[in-house]
């Protein structure tokens, strides 16, 4: 075992003592530190931590108790493992090391190897117990985040199935209506064109007739219904996208990988959000820059990458409905807002997906932190800081894949994700 660059502090104000412990501990290649009292010894410790101390008990000035006592109470030096070098054979000071922190005692005279094993047992457990404290850290985070995704999924999956619910009792119906409209279309028709050959047969049906024709604006219905007719068709079709994007959009595949056409996730998701795309009073509407390349379906699981899609998107909305804010306050009218969606394959066979924003951008002290859980730069209420959180979990745990983000504040962002077109689940 090398435990060579380790630090430890001797405390003791017998000269003698300190030649023959230093002499062990510097063969030993350990670096060796001196103090001849309890106050130089904390000074010391303040500007540099030592790995280990060795503390004397009896001391002029403030005694190695007392020492220990401060040590411990800054919290910065309370983990450095003391051991207390005591002329004291009785039980009653031993215990009262340990009591107030020591992890261990020596008692003059020395055996020098006896003092090497025990400075190097304890090294070997600080560093043992810093270790583990780390990986406690690590799993603690690491279930967070599970949890998280947990959490997500379920409130996905849940809301999901509500979505697939609506959408898929608004389509009988909506059946209903779209199929009898083409028959009703024609019916109309031929009406219309009965009463047309009526009135050049018979332009004079008498004043009964005369009189209802006038009543009821025959000529104004015959122009209106057909348009009537179509713009009843634009309604049927719209509401059947809705049902077909919501349907897409609320992919209930937690469980298992489905193959998904990626550009059908991006348009059902811009369709949703479509709301919020409109013209404000404070902004005009938002224009969508769709530059979608060849790519393929790929394996994945198309309901999260939709939130992805869904996170990015609205954070991007929320920039520019800030950075609109922002040129409002400067008079400056030349904005344009805009999201860009692009998509390709590289050279690597990996789908890249960009979405691009040319709002407010991110600041260079917040960028680093923006995939951090709940962090948010919003007002309560508005922003949760999951947002990011969730979008670099899918990506780049779910998926094996990258995800990037490049900002020039004040003038937008950029994220870019990269998905293998194959991986293993
Ligand atoms: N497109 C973007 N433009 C500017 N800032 C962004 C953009 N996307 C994310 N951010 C910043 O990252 C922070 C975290 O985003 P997110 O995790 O989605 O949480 P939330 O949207 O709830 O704040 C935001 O509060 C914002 O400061
Ligand atoms: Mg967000």
């Amino acid at each position: 075992m090398t435990l060579a660059q380790e630090l430890i502090l001797i405390v003791d104000d017998t000269p003698t003592n300190l030649d023959v412990i230093f002499q062990t501990l510097n063969d030993a290649k350990f670096q060796v530190a001196i103090a001849s009292n309890g106050e130089r010894a904390i000074q010391q410790i303040e500007r540099r931590h030592p790995d280990l101390i060795l503390l004397d008990v009896m001391m002029p000035g403030i005694d190695g108790f007392e020492t220990c006592r401060r040590i411990k109470q800054n919290p910065e030096t309370a983990d450095i493992p003391i051991i207390f070098m005591t002329a004291l054979s009785d039980t009653d000071s031993k215990v009262q090391a340990l009591k107030i922190g020591a992890v261990d005692y020596i008692t003059k005279p020395f055996q020098e190897q006896e003092v090497l094993a025990r400075v190097q047992t304890h090294l070997q457990l600080r560093s043992l117990t810093k270790n583990l404290e780390q990986q406690v850290a690590q799993k603690a985070s690491e279930l967070q985040a599970s949890q998280l995704q947990l959490l997500q999924n379920e409130k996905m999956s849940a809301l999901g199935n509500l979505v697939a619910g609506v959408a898929h009792e608004i389509n009988n119906p909506l059946g209903f209506i779209s199929g009898n409209l083409a028959p009703a279309e024609n019916y109309v028709r031929d009406i219309l064109s009965l009463i047309k050959l009526y009135e050049q047969k018979f332009p004079s049906p008498g004043e009964e007739i005369e009189v209802k024709i006038k009543k009821i604006e025959l000529k104004y219905i015959q122009e209106d219904l057909p348009n009537l007719l179509n713009s009843m068709h634009d309604g049927i079709q719209r509401i059947e996208d809705i049902s077909n994007s919501l349907r897409t959009f609320s992919r209930a595949d937690t469980e298992h990988p489905v193959i998904f056409n990626l550009h059908e996730g991006l348009d059902s998701t811009i369709f949703i959000l479509k709301h919020r795309l409109k013209a404000t009073t404070n902004r005009p509407d938002i224009e969508i820059i769709k530059q979608y390349g060849q790519i393929p379906a790929i394996e994945c699981f198309a309901g999260q990458l939709n939130q992805v899609f869904m996170n990015l998107i609205a954070n991007a909305i929320d920039a520019l409905d800030e950075s609109y804010k922002y040129n409002h306050k400067n008079k400056n009218k030349s904005h344009v807002g805009y999201i860009r969606i692009c998509t390709n394959l590289t050279q690597q066979q990996k789908v890249q997906i960009i979405i691009e924003d040319s709002g407010v951008g991110i600041p260079d002290e917040v960028i680093s932190r923006i995939f951090d859980r709940l962090f948010t730069t919003k007002a309560v209420g508005k922003g949760t800081g999951l947002g990011l959180a969730i979008v670099h979990q899918i990506v780049v745990e779910k998926h094996r894949g990258a995800l990037n983000v490049d900002s020039i504040p004040g003038y937008g962002t950029k994220f870019t994700i990269e998905i293998p077109v194959t991986y293993k689940v």
